[in-house]
């Protein structure tokens, strides 16, 4: 993970919780409408991976156990993780890119409405990826993958100054780039080869030459279109177009998108197939069904987009009509650190990943809504071109006085809690029922984070190992880890008896 140079320890904040009275006069325990529906408050779970579905793709019993558990605490919103549209092998993320899927959304559907008395409303992030592999043996690249044409001699013959080069059996130059110094290497090979030397071979939106990747803009529409289909088929409120981190539709927004084709370049290009997916997905759902999307505030790479950027694309996605808009940051493979040799590049373990997922080892301005303003400055240009497209911030969202601080402020109208549910599922209810106090606290150190990373189900080290012996508790990692949070005991020791005297009477 990406360090600050001198960190700063930030403390958890401490904060005092509302009353049952003061939750229910708050801002944040309002309903809100989001397109054609109704949240029963401005409360969201964003997105987050848990490592539960088949390798196929399909729903398990752990996912139902995660989103039941998530739905129990009564968020308004739930964002199911990113969901694959498309028809292809992902390993154990979540797909939607065929109907044999729908069985298993469908019980996703059935299991969080019932565990939030219908109270939760439930979004699904639909997703595109492009190619990544694991990063190669030096000799295997060489050997193997590297595509030996006459630039690569003609190099090496001017750095040798030896002109065999030119004619030397492949064999020979593939085992004398195998042992050569990296000065020798770095001079031979491309910067699209040296990263996939060093990183492992991933595909760029920008590979014109690649006719699967060509020919995206022709085929995502309608691929989108179908996994929207799916999505209101099985049930959910509305989906979610992730635009947002390492992925395919980011990459088009992305200022580093220098295609040809009238996708990339100007921003009005790069924002031209974003749009015509939404007019897709629209087309396909209608108009009495939520749209929205997740996008970034700022990439926080060299050369990539920043604010200015996302207040465009802000405004545009508002103006075609999208229901919502939920703004991240950075999360990008263009500054991710080396994996090990077998590993895949991580898109959050440069500071794009420090700023996506800030922990409290941090500068100045700490973790705790560092991505507030980018997201306020967003509202107002959306709502000053005359739109009240509900926009969702994220990012460090721990308290209720700061999330209910951003929404009177008019920073944001939704607050997204990622790390902060994930620790502690309940919080919602917690601080709506004034037992805020009860609320096991996110320490943003990010062990989950690094779970996600292994591929690994992701669980919360606030509880983990905690009551691993309750009775139903499911583990992993041959007992040591339990999947869920602990139920919380809704009634203290003190109602209990108040409740059981009562009953005595
Ligand atoms: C384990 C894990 C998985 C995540 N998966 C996704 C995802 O599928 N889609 C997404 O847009 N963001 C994903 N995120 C990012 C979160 O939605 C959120 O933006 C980020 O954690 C910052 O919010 P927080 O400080 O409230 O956690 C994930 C985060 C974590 C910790
Ligand atoms: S593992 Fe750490 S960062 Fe992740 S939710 Fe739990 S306390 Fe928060």
């Amino acid at each position: 993970m990406w360090k600050f140079k001198n960190p700063i320890r930030h403390a958890i904040p401490a904060t005092r919780w509302p009353t049952a009275a003061e939750a229910a006069q708050s801002l944040l325990f309002q309903p809100i409408k989001i397109g054609p529906i109704e949240a029963a408050s401005r409360t969201w779970v964003p997105a987050m991976v848990p490592w539960r579905a088949t390798a196929e793709g399909f729903v398990t019993q752990e996912n139902l156990d995660w989103y039941r558990r998530f739905a129990e605490g009564r968020p308004g919103v739930l964002v199911v993780e990113a969901t694959g549209v498309r028809d292809i092998p992902s390993g154990p993320l979540l797909r939607i890119g065929h109907d044999r899927f729908l069985p298993g959304l469908r019980q996703l559907v059935e299991t969080v409405r019932k565990a939030s008395d219908g109270q939760t409303k439930l979004l699904i992030q639909i997703i595109d990826f492009l190619s990544v592999k694991r990063r190669p043996e030096r000799q295997k690249y060489f050997e193997r993958f590297l595509s030996l044409t006459e630039r690569h001699r003609e190099v090496l013959a001017e750095v040798t100054e030896d002109h065999s080069w030119l004619s030397a059996d492949e064999t020979a130059v593939r085992n004398f780039l195998t042992v050569a110094t990296e000065e020798v290497v770095e001079k031979v090979l491309d910067q699209r080869e040296l990263e996939s030397l060093r990183f492992g071979y991933r595909e760029h939106v920008t590979d014109m030459h690649l006719p699967q990747v060509r020919e995206l803009p022709a085929v995502l529409p309608d691929i989108f279109a179908s996994a929207a289909r799916r999505a209101r088929e099985a049930g959910f409120d509305g989906v979610e177009l992730h635009y947002a981190h390492a992925y395919t539709m980011a990459g088009f927004l992305s200022a580093l998108n220098n295609r040809s084709d009238g996708y990339g370049g100007t921003r009005e290009n790069r924002i031209r197939l974003p749009l015509e997916v939404y007019a897709a997905v629209r087309h396909a759902v209608g108009h009495d069904y939520v749209v929205g999307t997740r996008f970034l505030g700022d990439e926080v790479i060299a050369g990539g987009s920043h604010l200015n950027d996302a207040i465009y694309f802000g405004v545009e996605f508002a103006r075609a009509g999208m229901d919502y808009l939920s703004l991240s940051k950075g999360g990008k493979f263009e500054d991710a650190q080396q994996p090990k040799v077998g590993q895949a590049v991580y898109p959050y373990t440069g500071q794009s990943g420090y700023e996506c997922m800030p922990t409290i080892l941090s500068d100045q301005l700490g973790p705790f809504g560092r991505s507030v303003p980018l997201v306020a400055a967003v509202k107002r240009a959306v709502n000053a071109a005359g739109f009240k497209t509900p926009i969702v911030a994220a990012g460090g969202i721990t308290t209720f006085a700061q999330a209910e601080a951003i929404l009177t402020e008019g920073q944001a109208d939704i607050a997204g809690l990622a790390r902060q549910a994930l620790a502690d599922p309940d919080w919602f209810i917690k601080v709506k029922l004034g037992r805020g106090d009860e609320i096991r606290r996110c320490n943003y150190t990010n062990y989950c984070e690094a779970l996600d990373q292994a591929h690994r189900p992701v669980t919360c080290k606030l509880w983990d190992r905690t009551e691993l012996a309750e009775p139903g508790a499911v583990t992993v990692d041959a007992g040591r880890r339990r999947l869920l949070a602990p139920q919380w005991q809704r009634q203290s020791d003190e109602e209990e008896r108040l409740s059981v005297r009562r009953k005595a009477r």
